[in-house]
C-alpha cells in the first residue's frame, strides 16, 4: 500500500493551536517595549503577543510570505493556551524608541529600500479572501478595485526591522499590515527611516544628518521611478494628513499606546513634518532626480 502524503495545505489559521514538541519552554523574556502593544514576551524561540481583530488576516498574509520564499517575516505558529498568538522571533537587532546611533548607517538604509522592495514583490498576488483585513476606521487612502492595491507592512520603523550584520534582515510587528500601495509602504518607510522630520524633531543625535542625501540613498535602493519621485513632497504631504487623522482617531478611541503617543505630542510632529515636505518639495525633487 502506498503511503500518504500529508495535506500541502496547513491547517486553517483560526484553528492552530500552538503545541510545542517537548512542553513550553520555560526562559520567558519581556521584549522591548514598542509603541503600542502591551505583553509582548519572548519564549524559547518564540514570541508570544496578545490576540487581536487583524491576527488572523496578518496570520494568512504571513503564511503567503513564507510560501512565496521571504524568510525575513516571523512565521505564524498558532495560538497558545493562553490564546495569544505565537509567532516566530526573528534573531538580530532591532532600533529602540530613540534609535540609537548604529541606526543612521547609509548602507543599513538601503538594505531596508532593498528589504521593502523585497516584501513587495513577494507579496504581489495576495489576496485576503478567508480572514479579511478589519477596515481602516479613518478614510480609506485606496478605492476598492484599484489594480495598485497591494498588502503591505505599513509599519517600517526601526523599531520593526531587525538587523543582523549592520543590514536589515527581518521585519517583525505587522499589526497595521492591509491593503495599501507600494509606495505608500515605501514613502512610509522612507518616512521613519530617512527621517523625513522638521529639523526642530529630530530625534537626539540624528539631528547633523543630510536627509536629501538619505532619501536619494533609499530611493536608489528601493528603485522609485522617476514619475514616483516627481511625485513624491506631494504624494507625502496628503499621506502624512491621512496619518494625522488616523492617529487621531486611535489615540480617541483605542487609547493605551496610542493615546500615550497623542499625549506626547506626536499630532504636532506630524503636523510639522507635513509643513516641512511642502517647504521642500522642490529640493526634494532635485535630490531625489538629479
Ligand atoms: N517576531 C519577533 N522577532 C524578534 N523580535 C520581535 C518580534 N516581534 C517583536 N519583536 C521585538 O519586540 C518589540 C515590540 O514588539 P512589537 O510587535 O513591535 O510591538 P508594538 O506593536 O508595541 O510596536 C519590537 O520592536 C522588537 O524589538
Ligand atoms: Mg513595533
Amino acid at each position: 500500500m502506498s503511503k500518504q502524503l500529508p495535506p500541502a495545505t496547513q491547517s486553517p489559521v483560526d484553528s492552530r493551536l500552538y503545541r510545542p514538541a517537548g512542553g513550553e519552554a520555560s526562559d520567558v523574556e519581556l521584549m522591548p517595549a514598542g509603541d503600542v502593544t502591551e505583553g509582548v514576551v519572548r519564549v524559547g524561540g518564540t514570541v508570544r503577543r496578545p490576540h487581536q481583530p487583524q491576527s488572523f488576516a496578518v496570520a494568512d498574509y504571513l503564511d503567503w510570505l513564507e510560501n512565496a520564499g521571504f524568510e525575513a517575516a516571523p512565521r505564524f505558529l498558532g495560538r497558545d493556551a493562553e490564546g495569544r498568538d505565537v509567532l516566530t522571533f526573528v534573531p538580530g537587532d532591532c532600533a529602540g524608541p530613540v534609535p540609537e546611533p548604529w541606526v543612521q548607517s547609509e548602507a543599513l538604509l538601503a538594505s531596508v529600500g532593498r528589504l521593502v522592495r523585497r516584501l513587495h514583490a513577494a507579496s504581489a498576488g495576495f489576496v485576503p479572501a478567508v480572514h479579511p483585513f478589519p477596515p481602516r476606521p479613518v478614510r480609506q487612502d485606496t478605492a476598492k478595485g484599484d489594480p495598485a492595491v497591494l498588502v503591505c507592512h505599513l509599519d517600517v520603523t526601526p523599531q520593526n526591522v531587525v538587523v543582523r550584520d549592520g543590514l536589515a534582515a527581518g521585519l517583525v510587528d505587522f499589526d497595521l499590515a492591509g491593503p495599501s500601495t507600494a509606495l505608500k509602504d515605501s514613502f512610509n518607510t522612507a518616512m521613519h527611516w530617512v527621517a523625513l522630520r522638521d529639523p526642530a524633531d529630530a530625534w537626539p543625535g540624528w539631528e547633523e544628518l543630510d536627509p536629501f542625501r538619505r532619501l536619494r540613498i533609499f530611493a536608489d535602493a528601493y528603485g522609485w521611478t522617476g514619475d514616483e519621485r516627481r511625485r513624491l513632497p506631494g504624494f507625502g504631504v496628503d499621506a502624512v494628513r491621512l496619518s494625522y487623522e488616523r492617529m487621531e482617531h486611535n489615540a480617541r478611541t483605542l487609547g493605551g499606546g496610542w493615546a500615550r503617543m497623542w499625549d506626547d505630542g506626536v499630532g504636532g510632529v506630524i503636523e510639522r513634518r507635513a509643513a516641512w515636505l511642502e517647504e521642500n518639495a522642490t529640493r526634494l525633487v532635485r535630490a531625489l532626480t538629479d
